[in-house]
């Protein structure tokens, strides 16, 4: 089986499990801790994986949430800067193939090359992100997209049904 294929069935697995895990999972951070880890762990070129949610009390800041990998300065960002708060602004996807390119990008790890920020929406309104660096370059492709999209409605419909 060849690679791509490969990716393909880890992204249907790890939904399925994330969507099993949040249909009994008590709280947001639960499913959030879950989420990061098994993603980090089945995609190894996924070398940061990460919630920056709203701050409730200043919607106008994304406060970091549960993580893996190394530890960041970036633990409050306004929404007016970096990718992350391009993805808030832009109410979508933003696929950063080199970083070192991007005027927006806020350094956490001198390796990482490339980045996704995948917005999740609850309630018509966006309430944070998931936030995934590479350190490959042009690391994340249609696929990864569309396997983060269906994990962001997943979180989505999860605060929904929850109290965050
Ligand atoms: N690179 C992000 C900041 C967060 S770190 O990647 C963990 C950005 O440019 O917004």
């Amino acid at each position: 089986m060849d690679n791509r294929r490969m990716t393909m069935m880890a992204f249907e697995e790890i939904v399925a499990e994330i969507r099993r895990f949040a249909a009994s999972a008590d709280d947001l951070a639960s499913l959030q801790r879950f989420s990061v880890d098994l993603i980090a762990e089945r995609l190894p070129h996924y070398n940061w994986v990460g919630f920056y949610m709203l701050d409730p009390d200043d919607e106008n800041v994304l406060v970091l949430g549960p993580f893996h990998g190394a530890a960041t300065e970036h633990v409050r960002i306004p929404v007016s800067e970096g990718i992350c708060g391009a993805a808030v602004a832009q109410g979508e996807t933003v696929i950063v193939d080199d970083v070192s390119a991007d005027p927006r990008y806020l350094a956490c790890s001198i390796e990482t090359k490339s980045e996704i920020v995948v917005p999740i929406t609850a309630a018509g309104k966006i309430v944070g992100e998931i936030d995934i660096d590479s350190h490959d370059l042009s690391a994340f492709g249609a696929g990864d997209r569309v396997f983060l999209e269906e994990c962001a409605l997943i979180f989505g419909e999860f605060i929904e049904e929850h109290s965050r």
